[in-house]
């Protein structure tokens, strides 16, 4: 696989920690060039110089997922540092949603929105104006299993993964002739500190949460990170609008 992803160029958002830091990392072994997109400047920095270390070139764009010209920036900047704009990972995503309480709160909802569904909208309208330039490019955006079913009391957060497929998809048939793939993420739990924001490290919440997963554990990053690669692979070419659950049979029962 890795002949595939060497000298490539990918942008990974929210790239500085959890499933897109993990993410980088795996793109950046397998050869690919990569361009960390965060909102937060001291953890995209580190990212960027400890892959740059490790793996070779690899670069932070202060990026804010939900503005627009944020985003027009961190694309053109990348075509400017790399020439070109192979994969996108459209990962960012907030989940400040608490449980188990329900939180219909107007700006909890604009501001999830704005972060997780908005932010995909624009992240893809300035990657496939690169991509359809260069008649090619793979793009994956990070849902949820949330995406799929339901999470009780998080109506803002349930919406906006659900918008994330259903936009994957009609972006996916948009441009299926185009050279451009377009797929879904779905995880179920996965270790990271956005778990963090909606249960605030409750260790009997997060033993809970392990237990609903049937594999009875949550994700390692990485095991996320290595389904993102596979849609951008080869063994995927034929791949157009799908959501990949990646959920230790969380939603199977
Ligand atoms: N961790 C889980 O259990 C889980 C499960 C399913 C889906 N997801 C999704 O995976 C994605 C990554 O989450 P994670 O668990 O790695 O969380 P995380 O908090 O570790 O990482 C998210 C990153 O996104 C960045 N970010 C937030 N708002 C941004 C913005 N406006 N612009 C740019 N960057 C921004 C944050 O600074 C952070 O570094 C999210 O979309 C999340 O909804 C996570």
């Amino acid at each position: 696989m890795s002949e595939h992803f060497k000298g490539k160029v990918a942008i990974v958002t929210g790239g500085g920690s959890g499933i897109g830091l993990a993410t980088a990392k795996a793109f950046a072994k397998a050869g690919t060039r990569v361009v960390i997109a965060e909102i937060n400047d001291v953890v995209g920095e580190e990212a960027a110089r400890e892959i740059h270390e490790l793996h070779g070139k690899c670069i932070f764009v202060h990026t804010d997922v939900s503005n627009t010209n944020s985003v027009a920036t961190l694309v053109a900047r990348t075509v400017s540092a790399f020439g070109r704009l192979d994969y996108a990972i459209n990962n960012a995503g907030i989940d400040p949603e608490l449980v188990p309480e329900a939180t219909w709160d107007e700006q909890m909802f604009d501001r999830i929105i704005g972060v997780n569904l908005k932010g995909v909208f624009l992240c893809m309208k300035h990657e496939l104006a690169q991509m359809e330039k260069q008649g090619h490019g793979i793009i994956v955006n990070v849902s949820s299993i949330a995406g799929l079913t339901a999470v009780g009391n998080k109506p803002s957060y349930t919406a906006s993964k659900h918008g994330v497929v259903g936009m994957t998809k009609a972006a996916a048939l948009q441009y299926a002739r185009r050279g451009i793939r377009i797929n879904a993420l779905c995880p179920g739990g996965v270790d990271t500190p956005i778990a963090e924001d909606n249960h605030g490290g409750d260790p009997a919440f997060i033993a809970s949460m392990s237990n609903a997963h049937p594999i009875g554990r949550i994700a390692d990053p990485a095991e996320i990170a290595a389904g993102a690669l596979f849609l951008c692979s080869d063994a995927a070419s034929f791949m157009i609008g799908h959501s990949l659950v990646l959920d230790g049979g969380l939603i199977a029962g």
